[in-house]
């Protein structure tokens, strides 16, 4: 700058200034009105597009790919470029560069001229950084694995779930808990039967989260071994997810159609093997066949006959004081109430076992 231009330079410096602005109020009062509306364009987008919501952390979870949030994907980038140890090293070292340039801009920055044009190495120094940025934030996303969302592995609908879920359930549980979660005697120690797995009891008194946990951390003092990936185990959440989905629907009252009610009133001499055994085998079994409560057995005929700590609890040719048929009307005994407890069978089923019983309680 030669003292031409210089004395012109500090003319016109002087004439702005003269009718400049204060930077209080005028620039404060833009500042506000800005920020203001920043804040009210932030609030519309959370109330009326609302926040994008992931999956609550879950420690458990071996497939989730932890990334920084978009801004800081650069970084993120440019750390991938320095092996391991170095990048401490990178990290301190490209704060520090940034930190440094900033500071001793002014000392070797000394040009005058304030249009972008005239000052080439300041400008394509930027562009350069900014093109840089853009890149590693896109090279981040590009290389970043896709990460399966939740139920996509295992086909999206309910219906699906189950029978996937089913599937895992029938391969790595039926064999310690029973094909539908009723229990099952355990391999080498005679004697010892699991939990139903199936009964109200477990089902209502479980929130999803703690059979989870139950499953893939597995029962390690009672020789049940862990299921989780993230504790060694061979399933995936989506898979473990799918199992209690499947373990779920045991509880859920299976919709019979109603055509098959009518015809189960319409069948006039009920058969044992044929109606009334299909019924105890899947209402009743899980608690009365390879455990048995109350000492009652529905395992066969016999049993079903004979056993029981109120045997006989069927008096063929008399529904009304059979102990079994009054059970199953909620009818208070000296063997108990409701069976099956808390969930009643339908009133087709209920009179169907009393024609049986009123015809004679035969094997038929
Ligand atoms: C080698 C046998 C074995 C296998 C295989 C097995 N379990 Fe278990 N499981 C047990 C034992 C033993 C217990 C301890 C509780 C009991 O005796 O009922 C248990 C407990 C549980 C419990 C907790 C029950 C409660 O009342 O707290 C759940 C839930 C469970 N298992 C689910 C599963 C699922 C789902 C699978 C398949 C992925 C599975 N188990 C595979 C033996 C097994
Ligand atoms: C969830 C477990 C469960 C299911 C399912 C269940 N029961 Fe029971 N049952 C029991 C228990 C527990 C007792 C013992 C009495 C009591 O505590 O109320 C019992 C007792 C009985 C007894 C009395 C035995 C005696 O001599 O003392 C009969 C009969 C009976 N159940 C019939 C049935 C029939 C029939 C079904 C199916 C329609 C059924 N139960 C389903 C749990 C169950």
């Amino acid at each position: 700058m030669n003292e031409e231009e210089k004395k012109r330079y500090l003319e016109r410096y002087k004439e702005k200034k003269a009718d400049g602005e204060l930077f209080f109020p005028h620039a404060i009062a833009k500042d506000a009105v800005v920020s203001l509306g920043v804040f009210i364009l932030l609030l519309c987008l959370v109330v009326f597009v609302g926040i994008p919501e992931e999956p609550p952390a879950n420690p458990a979870d071996t497939s989730y790919i932890p990334r920084p949030e978009w801004y800081f994907l650069w970084a993120f980038q440019a750390l991938k470029y320095f092996p391991g140890q170095l990048e401490g090293v990178a990290i301190m070292g490209m704060g520090l560069l940034i930190a440094v340039g900033l500071f001793g801009l002014p000392f070797f920055d000394r040009n005058s001229r304030r249009h972008p044009r005239n000052r080439p190495v300041a400008t394509l120094s930027m562009i350069g950084i900014v093109v840089g940025l853009i890149f590693l934030t896109i090279q981040a996303v590009v290389t970043t694995p896709h990460s399966e969302a939740t139920g996509t592995i295992i086909g999206g609908t309910k219906e699906e779930r189950i029978q996937a879920g089913g599937e895992l359930y029938a391969q790595h549980c039926a064999e310690c808990h029973g094909e539908n979660g009723e229990g099952a005697e355990l391999k080498g120690k005679a004697g010892e039967v699991t939990d139903p797995l199936n009964s109200d009891d477990f089902l209502t008194g479980h929130f999803d989260d703690t059979i989870f946990q139950l499953i893939s951390y597995g029962q390690p003092g009672a020789g049940m071994q862990a299921f989780g990936l993230a504790y060694g185990g061979p399933l995936t959440d989506q898979e473990i997810n799918a199992i209690i989905a499947f373990m779920r629907a045991w509880a859920e009252p299976e919709e019979e159609p109603a055509e098959a009610l009518v015809d189960l009133a319409a069948i006039e001499n009920p058969s044992f093997a044929k109606d009334i055994k299909p019924i105890f085998d899947k209402k009743c079994a899980s608690c009365h066949s390879k455990r048995l409560k109350g000492g009652y057995s529905v395992a066969t005929y016999e049993l079903v006959m004979t056993s029981g700590d109120h045997a006989p609890v069927i008096i063929p040719g008399d529904a009304a004081n059979s102990i079994l048929a009054k059970m199953l009307r909620g009818i208070k005994t000296e063997a108990g109430g409701l069976m099956p407890p808390g969930r009643p069978l339908k009133q087709a089923q209920i009179e169907l076992i009393e024609r049986w019983i009123n015809q004679g309680a035969q094997n038929n």
